[in-house]
């Protein structure tokens, strides 16, 4: 018998639209499941736009007080898509109230603020999970898979990058509604939290927790116009971090992101290299995983190009035929399909947010070590069986 999970969605811009994509598509493409979600209510502050959006995307009810959407009882869910200064708030109060809750990344602005998440959704014992969706893209479970099976051998480099190129013309402002990550009273970070927050999610997923790190940030226009305050504002984010570190497992990482690569607009790949293998990924091309065996026959051997769209691949029975491929916006299908799956078999679902405080631990760490210059610890605990 089908089980209704009503959700209520709190934020109706980018994330807003992919994640109810997400709900209106997964029952017809996970029939098996015996959970539906119903667009019960939308919540932003601005009453027309909210009601368009709930009629666009036919949620039965908008409200502009995301108070009064935790306290209904006719929801079970809470999603939480607004920018990062609201997560916390949002995610306590709806915790107390005893909802689900999907929270967008990063998890929080700081450790300590995500810290107090976590106690929050423990304490009420709540299913939770965090959107880093690029692990639900099928190219990126099967590096999962090829990792986890031991084919790589010993991992000795880890490597990822995030590269866009938005944030290059200094009269750009800070803040408001279209330009909030480049208020740190908004974001709390830069690039760390907004886009190697999903690097480092992506990374320990596949190579284990990250110890320690050494990182470098720069901010390179270094006052813009605060949208809100209509004044000039020192910036307070990191336009670009580079940091490398060691893994538990005895490999090294290298991570780079920035707003100020010029020609890149979301250019996230990960590279992986190990004694008897190499994986590398591209998110401009994402049905497609590039593998090297070294045990190949060496007359043979060399770099393969696997369009990962065959129906034993990672999810991908639920699609088209083998060699048609999909995109970006299933990544959030797959999460939706993955949480209402833990529903039923009463397990966690990946990310959990406590899964994504490790990942905050080590963005606090990298903010931490570019402005010491020292080296700093990240006390991740990365519990593998558990991802
Ligand atoms: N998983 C991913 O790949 C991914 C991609 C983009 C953004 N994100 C994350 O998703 C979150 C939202 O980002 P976005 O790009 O959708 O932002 P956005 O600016 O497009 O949308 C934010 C929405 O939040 C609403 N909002 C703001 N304050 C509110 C309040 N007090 N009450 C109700 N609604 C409020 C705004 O009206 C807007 O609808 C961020 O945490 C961001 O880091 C994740």
């Amino acid at each position: 018998m089908t089980k209704e999970i009503r959700i209520g969605l709190v934020g109706c811009g980018f994330m807003g639209r992919t994640h109810t994509n997400g709900y209106k598509r997964v029952g017809d493409f996970f029939p098996e499941l015996s959970y539906r979600p119903i667009l019960k209510a939308v919540c932003a502050r601005n009453k027309e736009k909210v009601a368009a959006f709930a009629q666009q995307w036919g949620y039965e009810s908008y409200e502009t007080d995301w108070n009064r959407l935790i306290a209904r009882d006719d929801i079970d869910a809470i999603d939480i898509c607004t920018p990062n200064n609201m997560h916390a708030e949002i995610a306590i109060a709806a915790a107390k109230a005893g909802k689900m809750i999907l929270c967008e990344k990063p998890l929080a602005r700081t450790l300590p603020e995500a810290a107090s998440m976590v106690k929050a959704i423990e304490q009420a014992r709540v299913k939770n999970t965090v959107w880093y969706n690029y692990r639900r893209i099928p190219a990126v479970t099967l590096a999962k898979k090829i990792v986890d099976s031991g084919k790589l051998g010993r991992i000795f480099h880890y490597r990822a990058n995030f590269l866009q190129d938005w944030t290059i013309n200094e009269h750009l402002p800070q803040g408001g509604k279209a330009f909030w990550r480049m208020d740190a009273n908004a974001a709390g970070s830069g690039v760390t939290g907004d886009l190697l927050a999903h690097c480092i999610d992506t990374a320990m997923w596949l190579n284990g927790a990250i110890k320690d790190v050494s990182a470098v940030t720069e901010t390179f226009v270094k006052q813009r116009m605060h949208e809100e305050t209509g004044r000039l504002q020192d910036v307070k984010i990191d336009d670009a971090c580079i940091f490398h570190c060691h893994f538990e497992n005895g490999s090294l990482g290298l991570f780079e992101s920035t707003r100020y690569a010029r020609g890149h607009k979301a250019l996230y790949t990960f590279e992986i290299n190990g004694e008897h293998g190499s994986l590398k990924w591209d998110l401009h091309d994402l049905n497609r995983l590039d593998y090297f065996n070294h045990r190949d026959e060496s007359e043979l051997r060399g770099w393969r190009s696997i369009l990962v769209t065959d129906g034993d691949q990672p999810y991908m029975d639920k699609w088209w035929v083998p060699g048609l491929s999909i995109g970006y916006e299933h990544s959030f299908v797959h999460q939706v399909a993955d949480f209402l799956h833990s529903l039923e078999s009463g397990q966690a679902c990946a990310p959990s947010f406590r899964d994504a405080l490790e990942t905050q631990k080590v963005c606090e760490a990298v903010l931490h070590s570019a402005s010491s210059g020292q080296w700093q610890q990240t006390d991740v605990v990365w519990a593998a069986e558990t991802q």
